[in-house]
């Protein structure tokens, strides 16, 4: 979602990140404690502080440093065409298109996010436990053949039920919006000439969740305001896979909703449990009638993403981040190791029952959210001086309270969090916080104390900074690739893109980062969104032939339906519509 919704600016609330990031700054300060035994990595010279910029290449150059080595593509400049364009020798195809028909009632729904490629063949082929994150790079399961998982984060009223703006909306408008958030699963195949196509007789498979949808609570705040059985996923932004083969997707701007915006969207509020959306839900995308599952244990929040590590003890952990101004970072430890593949059902329950942490990146360590054991939490009181935790029940309710009780780092908007698949370091975009100065966000990377996803103690430093020296502004989703490079897409907000401060970079885009090398942190554009849009959720298939990418709200700027700024993807006179894509080409 662009951050003009969700902001909460704060002036003068805590700027101790801002603090932190002048100080690795200044002090070009490294990697604290981590002692870091990388797989394939040399990183024995922990990474310099990177404003990634030509600059600094050129200066390295000049001094006889190592070669940068060639690009596999010719960086874009930056565009304002209303277009999905991409570098020559690559293509794009409309895959899932708001409003394809999905079989029977079924429709894709709207404003499409995290995306996930589940391979036809993953259960039976034996999945790879030791996955470290969403990036399966096995050539020995389908690339051809899947299930794709896309979010739905929100839908434009304007656009989905035609609402005018004025007025009540008709219980077909309310309905049609309900029925366009949460999540899309749906067959996808690509033909033998190249080309990717949505299955709708895949019965077996197909399936919408929406706000509607049946599903259950997990873990210590289950049973709060009415639960376990709740109705529908509200805000489903970003998300993760497992390596059990489940997709988790993340709700996020839920506040948007009738829960604490009752006149928000004009839904009926009382059919949604207070303390029912933001959460983490699991669905299980071989199976079209399992019940998704919200995992409190996880803790509630604005959850924008989740990536999953699995130590080398087999200990399951989750990090996860708050995407609010000044809001946190968290891992979650699950209580149960991982089991083999042919146990799946142990590993289904693993996420209902761990322990939660919150970083502090003062400190460089993780501080656990334990109500029974933390007086700081016991002590916690609110404005008139209630407690405001009487039990982990309330403190899983609410991690944002609980975070700042124990006084971890608030931070400038956590977005999408990513593990690097060769050396296990963590990279955090921080997409930006203007209530602080920081208009175009950074990326940070964090390593944990022996490489052990575990550890108690971390080091950490900025991976990339954004703004007009390096050609970025305010990063979002991140993936990497089996190389271990970042593909890492913007969200400048709506209202921003492509104006003021935020002009040098045209439209929302896509960049690529190699992540070690002379040229580590240095952005190189990729692609460039249509008019209006942010590009959202990108993902490989297997092995890495095609990307998936979502393309959320083109022309979310329209005046009226009759005032387009977007007429992507259909072009003409059509109306904008979010879709998610297969690009193909030389990937390296
Ligand atoms: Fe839905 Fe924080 O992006
Ligand atoms: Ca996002
Ligand atoms: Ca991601
Ligand atoms: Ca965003």
């Amino acid at each position: 979602m662009s951050d003009q919704k969700s902001q909460t600016q704060k002036k003068g609330v805590s700027s101790l990140w801002h603090s932190l990031v002048e100080n690795k700054t200044s002090r070009r300060t490294l990697f604290k404690g981590a002692a870091v035994a990388a797989a394939g990595v040399a990183m024995t010279t922990p990474l310099q502080l990177r404003s990634a910029n030509a600059a600094a290449l050129n200066s390295s150059a000049q001094t006889g440093a190592a070669q940068t080595p060639e690009l596999f593509f010719t960086p874009l400049a930056p565009t304002t065409e209303d277009a999905l364009v991409l570098p020559e020798g690559y293509s794009m195809s409309p895959l899932a298109v708001w409003g394809d028909e999905l079989g029977g009632e079924l429709t894709v729904g709207y404003n499409h996010d995290f995306t996930a490629f589940f391979p036809i063949d993953m259960l039976t082929k034996g999945y790879d436990l030791k996955a470290p994150h969403r990036g399966f790079l096995r050539t020995d399961m389908s690339s051809t053949d899947g299930i794709l998982a896309i979010n739905h984060e929100y839908v434009n009223p304007m656009f989905v039920g035609e609402y005018a703006g004025e007025g009540e909306k008709s219980a077909e408008q309310i309905k049609l919006e309900q029925e366009n958030v949460g999540m899309t699963l749906v067959r996808v195949t690509r033909a033998e000439d190249g080309a990717w196509s949505i299955d709708p007789t895949a019965t077996k498979y197909n399936r919408r969740l929406t706000a509607l949808t049946p599903m259950i609570l997990t873990g210590p705040a289950a049973k709060l305001d009415g639960g376990p059985n709740v109705v529908g996923t509200l805000g489903n932004c970003s998300g993760g896979v497992t390596p059990w083969g489940t997709v988790l997707s993340c709700e996020e701007n839920f506040q948007d909703y009738p829960i604490e915006a009752p006149t928000g969207y004009g839904w009926d509020a009382e059919t949604y449990g207070k303390r029912h959306y933001g959460y983490i839900v699991e669905v299980d995308p071989y199976d079209n009638k399992s019940t998704p599952r919200k995992h409190t244990a996880m803790g509630r929040c604005r959850h924008e993403n989740v990536a999953i590590r699995v130590g080398k003890d087999n200990s399951v952990v989750a990090y996860m981040g708050d995407d609010k101004a000044d809001s946190c970072v968290y891992k979650f430890v699950a209580a149960q190791k991982l089991s083999p593949a042919k146990d799946r059902a142990k590993n289904l329950k693993l996420l209902e029952t761990g322990k939660l942490y919150v970083a502090d990146f003062q400190n460089g360590k993780w501080i656990l959210l334990d109500y029974t054991n933390e007086p700081l939490l016991k002590d916690a009181k609110d404005a008139e001086g209630k407690p405001l935790f009487t039990s982990q029940a309330d403190v899983a309710a609410d991690i944002r309270a609980a975070a700042l009780a124990v006084k971890a780092t608030p931070m400038d908007r956590p977005e999408d969090i990513e593990i690097h698949p060769l050396d296990g370091s963590v990279y955090i975009a921080l997409t930006n916080n203007t209530g602080h100065g920081n208009f175009h966000g950074q990326i940070v990377r964090l390593q944990e104390e022996n490489d052990d996803p575990t550890a108690l103690t971390f080091g950490w430093e900025i991976f990339a900074t954004g703004g007009p020296q390096s050609g970025f502004s305010s990063p979002d989703n991140m993936l990497f690739d089996g190389e271990g490079n970042l593909w890492m897409v913007t969200d400048i907000s709506t209202s921003r893109v492509g104006s003021g401060i935020y002009s040098f970079q045209g439209n929302n885009a896509m960049f690529f980062f190699r992540t070690t090398g002379p040229d580590a942190g240095v952005a190189y554009q990729f692609a460039s969104g249509p008019v209006h849009c942010e590009m959202t959720g990108q993902c490989w298939t297997p092995d890495g032939s095609t990307m998936f990418l979502s393309v959320q709200h083109p022309g979310e700027e329209s005046e009226s339906i009759d005032a387009l700024s977007s007429h992507w993807p259909h072009g003409g006179d059509e109306i904008p519509r979010p879709a998610t894509v297969a690009i193909t080409g030389p990937w390296q």
